[in-house]
């Protein structure tokens, strides 16, 4: 595997890749590598002659500087874990190659007509314009044939469906299901900052979503939304900031079981932000 930080260093070994015939799969990441990140590489491993990775603490879709700095990062293990699943090329650049200093302050706005104001986009103003920044950049450095992306971010794939859809890109998205622990608990880089304890307390979130969808198509969307809500909240040290019970595809609330609706939720363990979803019909 090559580490490669440059990135004409890494136009040109794109360009030898093409010129081999090999196609790309690509999984774009911000690094500390778990196993929810791993599913995505061993699938773009064996689904395309040469995978490439990326690992980028963004910080244009950090609106908080603390989360970016509390961020886990450990490149090294990273690297080893990649080397050891058959990744080509791992991109890992500084964000001065990523971007020119007035992008950084000033960012081209993208319009997500209304995908990116709902839920995340509510809390976090200009984090997707932020993805979608780096990741067009990402797509017309690395040019790949697909790319791989996980529903745990369920809205954040949906912005990226659309991203390529408005701007042509030649890439074929890949959404890859939510990879949980045992226990339930999403797999998640920021996992890392929980405690013994706070993990326990967490693991209540993804079993709280799967208890509620044994009644939801019998009760109103409502009801149900305010039970998860009530239910996490109940255990102490868990903050529900939003659920929101939403159409698959245009993310806007749905007040009928109709369609493919989603429950997306973001609780607070601790200073820990935490996020899942799950499918109810
Ligand atoms: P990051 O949080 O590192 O996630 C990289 C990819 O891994 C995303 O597509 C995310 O949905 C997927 N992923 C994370 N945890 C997962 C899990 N438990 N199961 C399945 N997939 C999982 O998402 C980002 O980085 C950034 O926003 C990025 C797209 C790289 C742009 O900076």
């Amino acid at each position: 595997m090559k580490t490669i930080t440059k990135k004409q260093e890494l136009a040109a070994e794109v360009a030898s890749l093409k010129a081999q015939g090999k196609t790309i799969g690509f999984v774009p990441t911000m690094g500390a590598l778990h196993d929810g990140h791993m599913a995505l590489v061993g699938r773009a491993v064996q689904e395309n002659r040469c995978c490439v990775m990326s690992v980028f603490d963004n910080p244009t879709q950090f609106n908080n500087a603390t989360d970016l700095e509390k961020y886990p990062r450990n490149l090294q293990r990273d690297e080893e874990k990649l080397r050891a699943a058959g990744v080509a090329i791992l991109f890992a650049p500084t964000p001065e190659e990523m971007y020119e200093p007035e992008e950084m302050a000033h960012p081209f706005a993208f319009d997500f007509g209304g995908l990116d104001q709902v839920m995340e986009g509510k809390y976090r103003p200009g984090h997707f314009n932020g993805v979608v920044q780096v990741v067009s950049k990402l797509f017309t450095l690395v040019q790949p044939r697909k790319a791989y992306f996980g529903e745990k971010d369920f809205q954040q794939l949906a912005i990226i469906h659309r991203m390529v859809r408005l701007m042509h890109f030649p890439v074929e998205i890949v959404d890859c299901p939510i990879v949980r622990e045992a226990s339930g608990l999403a797999l998640s880089s920021r996992n890392e900052r929980l405690s013994d304890e706070q993990r326990k307390k967490a693991v209540r979130i993804s079993e709280v979503l799967r208890e509620s969808r044994n009644f939801a198509p019998a009760k109103p969307v409502k009801e149900v939304a305010q039970w998860v809500v009530d239910a996490i909240n109940a255990v102490d040290g868990l903050q529900v900031e939003y659920y929101e019970i939403v159409d698959a595809a245009t993310l806007q609330a749905v007040d009928q079981w109709e369609g493919h609706c989603v429950g997306c939720v973001t609780v607070y363990c601790g200073d820990v932000r935490l996020i899942d979803n799950i499918r109810y019909c």
